[in-house]
């Protein structure tokens, strides 16, 4: 049976990342003799200039029936007019629910001679691997009650977790650490909040399950600044929702450009992977963007839906080694040469021999 992906380009820069990653796809598949049928799918912006809700139901279908999902970016500054459930951003979080994604794992490290290319100083950012792993159904982003009134001229959210959505995020975090360095940063707010409370509560209960790992307790404040100032001290970082979309976006400083960074969700079913990076409005069409992070998405896919682990492996030596060659896409440059995002894709496609 072959293997079914579906593309999600959206919005932004997400076309040229995911055109990028499917080149990169297509070639190591098709070296490994893997026969794999891909599909492509309105999401987000794109879909509502079809005149399609963000997410159309065909689309999630398709998900649904899928074995992965390569998801490019949402955003679209044309409809930040339009209530929350309107916006292209809808149909990334419609998604999020609909798979079920509650386990979302955004890895953080340097690339071979990356290390000056952030503000960070290269002492500083020297031997930073990290892995965030961020809760992604539930939280400030999913909660009920939620809303504004606009007649009081008030709006609210609200913070909700359940044990089970705790103990299920932290086992993966736990097992992700047993096979890393085996050390569990939970990050939370518990000096202020209940869900917090609960949250370091179960994490810690938990930690007994698994005797090889270390676990200690960061308050998101103080993680925020440790991630700049220590990046090479963190292993696996666990987190509530927001607080890791934030720390994740954060985190795109050690790794010298968010462009490089890859993410996967992970629920029950049909995995989503995406590049952290979103859509980018400023430079889409430009043929300007740093496909790596969708390209090493597509490498998360392969390992973790379809078991291609070697192909996956594959992927990321050759972006190592078309990096460690000295090619630059323009957010990693500095001002000096550099390459096109197409052309990046044509490099790591060529170094997969
Ligand atoms: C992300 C993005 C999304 C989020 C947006 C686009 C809804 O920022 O994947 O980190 O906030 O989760
Ligand atoms: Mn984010």
């Amino acid at each position: 049976m072959p293997h079914s992906i579906v593309l999600l380009p959206g919005d932004g820069i997400g076309p040229e990342v995911i055109a990028a990653a499917r080149l990169v796809l297509d070639t190591v598949a098709r070296r490994a003799g893997r026969e794999i049928v891909i599909e492509s799918c309105p999401i987000g912006g794109a879909a509502l200039r079809q005149g399609l809700p963000p997410l159309p139901p065909a689309t999630l279908a398709a998900c649904q029936r899928a074995d992965g999902v390569l998801l490019g970016a949402v955003g679209d500054p044309a409809f930040d007019h339009l209530p929350s459930s309107e916006r292209p951003e809808g149909g990334l979080l419609g998604l999020r629910k609909g798979l079920g994604l509650y386990a979302n794992l955004r890895p953080a490290r340097i690339w071979p001679g990356c290390e000056g290319a952030g503000p960070l100083k290269p002492e500083v950012a020297r031997g930073s691997d990290l892995l965030i792993v961020r809760e992604l159904t539930g939280g400030l982003y999913f909660s009920e009650p939620r809303g504004i009134d606009r007649d009081r001229g008030v709006a609210f959210n609200t913070m909700r977790y359940s044990v089970g959505e705790i103990e299920r995020i932290a086992r993966v975090a736990f097992d992700a650490a047993r096979r890393r360095r085996r050390l569990v940063t939970s990050v939370d707010k518990a000096n202020v909040l209940e869900t917090s409370q609960l949250w370091r509560a179960v994490v810690t209960r938990l930690a007994s399950d698994y005797p090889e790992v270390t676990l200690q307790h960061m308050y998101v404040d103080a993680c925020a600044m440790a991630l700049v100032t220590s990046p090479s001290r963190f292993d696996v970082v666990l987190t509530e929702n927001l607080f890791g979309d934030i720390l994740s976006d954060e985190a795109a400083v050690i790794a010298g450009s968010i462009g490089l960074l890859p993410s996967a969700s992970i629920g029950d079913g049909p995995g989503l992977f995406e590049p952290v990076h979103g859509s980018a409005p400023d430079i889409a069409g430009r043929d300007i963007a740093n496909p790596i992070g969708a390209i090493a998405s597509a490498a998360m896919l392969l390992e973790h839906s379809l078991g291609a682990v070697e192909e996956a492996r594959a992927i990321d030596a050759a972006i190592n080694r078309v990096l460690t060659e000295g090619h630059r896409t323009a957010d990693l440059a500095g001002g000096g040469p550099h390459v096109s995002c197409s052309r990046m894709a044509e490099l790591v496609a060529a170094a997969l021999a």
